[in-house]
């Protein structure tokens, strides 16, 4: 029984551990082998493709390596291998054949290497090619048949080049890609036909070209879009109804670019928008009719333009936004009182760090879902009674009324110096140039220079964290709280307790 029992044992050992023994004994210098067949090799002692890889290895991967060339028979007799890539390398030339010996790949990654010219054809034989990247890379242009045959391709990833003006056609005929990435390039025009044949893309990236405009009809093909990026160009105009085909938009990125105006109606048909930036644009004014019905929009970010006021009725058909980002548009004087009309469900509005002068009583009266207000570094002097009524406020905002804090003149048109002590966070700017704080990014110190400032803003769209706000109780900035109520935050010159009691006494 007991020696039954010891013999299974030895057989379970021995059938688990001989493919790991067998395989590392396989396994090359320079390489980790897994007994699946993946294998990763790294290092300057890689010159081509390792002889000895375990005979199944159907992934590898070479980073970090000094192979510079994929010569005719790299990946020879490697009829398992479908996944290669070849990463960090200086790579600068591939055979016009050496795709030829390897046509069962389903991805090559070639990213971060050394390429400018890439032979026509080359990735040709590739007929089951799912994945291809070649970011990273040095390419200033692509030849016309480049991706001639790719019929299977879903994944292309050209970001980080050199590239210019692509041709017409050079995406011809991949009608299975789903994700296809220019970002990162020097392109400053795409011919209005270039996407034509993408009809089942998803996700388009153009972001960080040089892009002056987009021509009519450019987008009119990806109907299963749901993914586009265009910000960080120089757009300044855009054709009337651009977006119109883009039934399955979820996300659209504007922002960065240098659009003064924007057509009537171009946001309209797409129903399906959650996201949408138009930041960071010298924006003028914007039409009667700019947004159609989309009720799955939660977040919008308007802020960093040149308007002066909007029309009244420009978030009326977001019925389910729930953090509206409308600040630091630092000519912003007037809001149109029925602007918050129609946004039940809004927990989030930041207005802080506009030039608004006054607010109408019934501004707010419609947010009844409302949790945070920011209105810090305006120039508003006082505030209309009741202007938080309905609101749902916390009690030691709601202390005493506008009117007596306009008699004390809290409201100091001017903002303040803060004080050198304050932490400041880096998610929240001020107009203040005076302060001198290390945590804040040095180039940003002045409003003028951090609006330009690419990572600044991006920390402050993609960091959803907590917000912070100033509150003179602390002397700094401080945290709002999960379930913080209204705030009415105005840069108070004094102490909450202070000013607790002059709204208890309050001067003849
Ligand atoms: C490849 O090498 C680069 C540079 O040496 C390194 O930054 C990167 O993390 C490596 N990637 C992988 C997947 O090992
Ligand atoms: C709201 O969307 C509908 C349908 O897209 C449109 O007809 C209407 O004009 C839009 N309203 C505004 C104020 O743009
Ligand atoms: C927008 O405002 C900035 C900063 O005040 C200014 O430099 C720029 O010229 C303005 N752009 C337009 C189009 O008015
Ligand atoms: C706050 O107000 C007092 C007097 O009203 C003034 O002396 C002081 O400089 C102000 N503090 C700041 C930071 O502006």
């Amino acid at each position: 029984m007991d020696s039954l029992f010891r013999g299974t044992l030895w057989t379970i050992l021995i059938l688990f551990t001989l493919p790991h023994l067998a395989c590392n004994m396989l396994c090359p210098g320079s390489c980790l082998c897994n007994f699946k067949g993946a294998v990763k090799c790294v290092g300057d002692a890689i010159t081509d493709i390792p002889q000895n890889l375990p005979v199944h290895t159907y992934l590898l991967q070479l980073n970090g390596t000094q192979m510079n060339i994929i010569n005719e028979q790299s990946l020879a007799d490697r009829d398992l291998l479908l996944r290669f890539s070849l990463t960090y390398s200086h790579l600068h030339a591939i055979h016009p054949n050496a795709f030829h010996v390897a046509p069962q790949l389903k991805s090559v990654k070639l990213s971060s290497n050394d390429l400018s010219t890439i032979s026509a054809r080359v990735f040709s034989p590739l007929a089951t090619l799912e994945q291809l990247h070649l970011d990273g890379n040095q390419m200033e242009t692509i030849a016309p048949d480049m991706f001639e045959g790719l019929v299977s391709l879903l994944d292309l990833d050209l970001s980080r080049n050199k590239l210019t003006s692509p041709a017409s056609d050079v995406f011809d005929g991949l009608t299975k890609l789903t994700f296809l990435n220019l970002g990162r390039n020097s392109i400053n025009k795409l011919p209005p036909t270039i996407f034509h044949s993408l009809t089942n893309l998803l996700q388009l990236m153009i972001y960080n070209n040089e892009l002056e405009e987009l021509e009519a009809g450019i987008f009119d093909k990806l109907v299963n879009l749901v993914e586009l990026k265009i910000h960080h160009n120089q757009i300044t105009i855009l054709p009337p109804q651009v977006f119109w085909s883009l039934k399955n938009l979820k996300t659209l990125t504007l922002s960065s670019n240098r659009l003064q105006a924007i057509p009537e109606k171009t946001f309209y048909n797409m129903p399906k928008l959650t996201k949408l930036t138009i930041y960071n644009n010298p924006l003028l004014s914007l039409p009667d009719q700019l947004m159609g019905h989309m009720p799955d929009m939660t977040d919008l970010y308007l802020y960093a333009t040149n308007l002066t006021t909007v029309p009244g009725n420009v978030f009326a058909n977001m019925s389910g936004l729930l953090r509206l980002n409308f600040h630091l548009n630092d000519k912003l004087r007037e809001l149109p009182s029925d602007l918050f009309c129609c946004l039940p469900k809004l927990e989030k509005l930041s207005l802080k760090s506009n030039d608004l002068l006054y607010l109408h009583p019934q501004l707010f009266s419609g947010l009844t879902t409302l949790g945070i207000l920011l209105l810090n570094d305006n120039k508003l002097k006082s505030l209309p009674d009741n202007i938080f009524q309905g609101l749902g406020g916390d009690e030691e905002f709601n202390f005493c009324d506008a009117k007596i804090l306009k008699s004390r003149n809290f409201f100091t048109t001017q903002t303040p110096g803060v004080a050198s002590t304050t932490t400041m966070p880096t998610t929240l700017p001020t107009t203040t140039s005076t302060k001198t704080n290390e945590e804040f990014p040095p180039n940003t110190e002045k409003p003028s220079s951090h609006y330009k400032s690419a990572n600044f803003y991006d920390t402050l769209v993609i960091e959803e964290g907590p917000e912070f706000v100033h509150h003179n109780l602390h002397k700094g900035w401080v945290l709002v709280p999960h379930f913080a109520a209204v705030f009415c935050m105005y840069r108070l010159n004094n102490s909450m307790d202070k000013l607790k009691a002059e709204c208890a006494h309050p001067p003849e």
